[in-house]
């Protein structure tokens, strides 16, 4: 069957992606042909067009969509033709209005979401839940730190934060991303094209510093984040949007007071069937509660891949961007 895909045959800017007419054949053995509704768009798919995170080439874009299973490979028993399904997958080519998957990726998606809002919610979700449940657990009272509070797995760790009565102090830069933030349940938020913020979270923390940083900007603010900490406390580094972050002397964490850092990956934990399924289950949890509400910023048709990547990585966006197929 014939499908409309985006490709990339080259790493670079934004020219390399291309609108494509691809076969899909019949899904193999313990795959799922699934026709896609949506696909979201994340930083990290940037960070493939690039080759910051290289693929081998040519390849597809994107890493999480939703729709309906269209055919089952043989051995294939938790999903059936016709479900409706979301995903993250490890293997990027969810820019597509059709594809084939391992069919342990797929999670049964609820009625009640739809598929705009589950494709631009499985990624950053699912990192979400990730960070505040599972690297360095934060609990009721607790404060975070959370830099690019305003983009999308920003804008959904502001709502989980509120739902779990911890303290987040956001970034974001520009006023009107801080107001948005703060409308998600931020705490407090800081311009940090305005102000210090390193000055700014001591201000806010009486001199302390936070529990926990969760930083996905990477080389502009890893050591202004160091400094953020109060002793003991825990780096989360999940991200480069301003570059990587440079090798690290140990001897920083010392003398900041025995910090600890991470740098989780969700792609490293989706492969695991059983976790992926609780990971989800506590997110879909939280979205039919009301406590997490999906951000689309920005809604653009498949053949606009380019024009979405442009807008992203030029810091225009807030919120989750959806491609609909
Ligand atoms: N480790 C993981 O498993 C994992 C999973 C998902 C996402 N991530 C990471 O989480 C981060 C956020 O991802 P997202 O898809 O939700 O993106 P996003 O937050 O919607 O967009 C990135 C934001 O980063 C800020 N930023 C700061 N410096 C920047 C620069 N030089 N260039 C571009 N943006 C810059 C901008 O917000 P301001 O204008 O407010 O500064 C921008 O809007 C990314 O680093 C991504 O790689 C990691």
């Amino acid at each position: 069957m014939e499908t409309k895909a985006i490709r990339q045959h080259e790493h670079g800017g934004v020219e390399v992606l291309q609108l494509e007419t691809l076969d899909v054949g019949a899904p193999g053995p313990g795959e799922v042909r699934i026709r896609q509704h949506a696909c979201g768009v994340n930083f990290i798919d940037i960070y493939h067009r690039q080759g910051l995170y290289p693929l081998p080439l040519p390849h597809g874009l994107g890493l999480e969509a939703a729709g309906v299973v269209d055919a089952v490979g043989d051995g294939v028993e938790h999903v059936s033709p016709g479900d409706r399904v979301a995903y993250v997958s490890t293997t990027p080519g969810a820019y597509a209005e059709l594809r084939n998957l391992p069919a342990s990726f797929l999670c049964p998606l609820p009625d009640d979401v739809s598929f705009e809002d589950a494709s631009s919610i499985m990624v950053q979700g699912l990192t979400v839940e990730l960070l505040f449940n599972r690297i360095s657990p934060v609990r009721a009272g607790d404060t975070v730190l959370f830099h690019a509070a305003a983009g999308g797995v920003g804008l959904v760790a502001c709502q989980w934060a509120r739902s779990e009565g911890v303290r987040l102090i956001g970034t974001a830069g520009s006023d009107e991303k801080c107001a948005q933030a703060l409308a998600l349940g931020a705490s407090e938020m800081v311009n940090y094209r305005r102000s210090d913020f390193v000055q700014e979270v001591k201000r806010l923390t009486d001199g302390e510093g936070v529990d926990v940083v969760m930083d996905g900007v990477g080389k502009d603010t890893f050591m202004g984040s160091l400094d953020c900490l109060r002793p003991l406390g825990t780096m989360i580094s999940f991200g480069n949007a301003s570059g990587m972050v440079p090798p690290l002397d140990i001897m920083e964490l010392a003398v900041r007071g025995s910090l600890k850092v991470t740098r989780p990956i969700l792609l490293k934990h989706i492969g695991d069937p059983d976790l992926l399924a609780q990971m989800s289950r506590i997110l879909f949890e939280k979205m039919r509660a009301g406590a997490v509400v999906p951000q689309i910023g920005l809604k653009l048709g498949l053949k606009d891949a380019a024009s979405a990547q442009e807008k992203l990585a030029a810091r225009s966006t807030m919120g989750s961007i959806v491609l609909t197929c």
